[in-house]
């Protein structure tokens, strides 16, 4: 049988879908995520919710309550369900430029954006890389205006010894499918700030449990590592294109984290170093492999950085050979994916327009990105390097 990668293929064993199946009531579960998470983002405050989404959606609904401001900046270039959070808080979404060498917002854009009216300027880390210049941003913005950190993409990522998540005023991640810490679904939010801690406490009171069943989420478990296995996937691709968005939702619904799910991620965060770890290595192994190749962009990335990979970001210069490459690498064995394929603006009609944000419609036009997870040994992902290698330099 053809084996065939996917794109993204969540890490769950056996073992993790079974632990789903403990007869344990709820209530003696002990909340050992939040325990970890806090050992990994050493922040005072942690709030858990249903996805990365609602989460993004809570911080806003409570910085509404401190500030009167109404704009929320943020890469022209992310997912689009940053938007929809904006609009349901009944905030604006202002767009800002990407840079195109990490790939993240463009801090000189940023100053040029920020007005009287920013509540929030959202730094967003796209495909595990930090965003440059983040350290020493919280000294140049002013001081009425948050920041907020979004590392969906970029969980397990560091700046030296210090993890993403704790440069802002308050940060936010997700467990949701093909995330670095995956869990099926679910938000997590960070802060030591007191001030939007009590408000965010306010607001969690009012909220209730996102339902969650254990059959069903075992069942998933094993569904959806069968129909991503390599030897498998060829069968499962047309069926897995449904869960892969890469359009943004109409609406969400905004809950806390089911306490069930807690045995699930007993199992699954004990792992965690380690997939970090696989992804660090085998992001850097095609790194260099690639770099080099005419034609090709790759994010410069700093030496001080450990960057867990949610996958690797590719610019093809030649967007012919961008469209060769991917069938070539799908023929050999590879999904890749032009992940959003439009810039923000073009996705919700905002109309600012190419010149004012040429490095996120290039980026969106010119983007190709590889996949990054335990499980791709080195003979794979030297195939992906020659098959890019190939055709580049035809
Ligand atoms: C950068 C970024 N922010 C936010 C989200 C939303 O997270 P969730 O899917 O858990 O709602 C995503 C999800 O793809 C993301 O990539």
């Amino acid at each position: 049988m053809i084996k065939k990668f996917p794109i993204i293929r969540p890490n769950f064993v056996l073992s993790d879908a079974f632990s789903l199946l403990r007869k344990t009531k709820s209530e003696q579960i002990p909340d050992a995520l939040s325990f970890t998470l806090k050992k990994i983002i050493p922040l005072e405050y942690l709030w858990l919710c249903n996805s990365g989404i609602s989460a993004f959606y809570l911080v806003l609904e409570a910085l509404k309550r401190i500030s009167p401001r109404e704009e929320v900046i943020i890469p022209a270039y992310t997912a689009g369900s940053l938007v929809v959070a904006i609009k349901k808080a009944g905030l604006k979404p202002v767009l800002c430029d990407i840079s195109l060498l990490d790939f993240n917002m463009d801090e000189g854009c940023l100053h040029k954006v920020i007005s009287e009216n920013t509540l929030a300027v959202v730094l967003v880390h796209m495909f595990g890389i930090p965003m440059q210049g983040i350290e020493t941003l919280r000294q140049k913005i002013p001081p009425q205006v948050f920041l907020i950190e979004d590392f969906c993409q970029a969980f397990g990522s560091r700046i030296k010894d210090k993890p993403l998540g704790v440069f802002g005023d308050v940060s936010f991640s997700s467990f949701n499918r093909g995330k670095n810490l995956c869990l099926l679904s679910g938000g997590v939010i960070f802060s030591n700030n007191l001030q939007l801690a009590e408000k965010l406490n306010q607001l969690f009171e009012q909220l209730k449990f996102e339902k969650s069943y254990d059959i069903e989420n075992c069942l998933k478990i094993l569904l959806y590592q069968t129909a991503t296995n390599p030897y498998f996937y060829a069968l499962f691709c047309n069926l897995m294109k449904e869960f892969k968005q890469t359009t943004a939702p109409k609406d969400f619904e905004v809950a806390r984290f089911a306490q069930q799910k807690m045995k699930l991620a007993q199992a699954v965060i004990k792992r965690f170093d380690a997939l970090c770890l696989e992804r660090y290595r085998i992001g850097y192994f095609l790194l260099k492999g690639l770099s080099g190749i005419s034609g090709i962009k790759l994010p410069s990335i700093s030496e001080d950085y450990f960057v867990v990979f949610n996958r690797l970001p590719t610019l093809f210069e030649d967007m012919d050979k961008l469209r060769q490459a991917k069938s070539k690498l799908w023929q050999v064995g590879f999904e890749t994916s032009q992940m959003y394929e439009y810039t923000l603006d073009e996705m919700f009609h905002l109309n600012i327009g190419q010149e004012v944000l040429p490095n996120a419609y290039y980026l969106a036009r010119h983007l190709l990105t590889l996949p990054i997870y335990p499980g791709l040994r080195k003979k794979d992902l030297e195939a992906i390097i020659a098959t890019v290698k190939k055709i580049c330099c035809h």
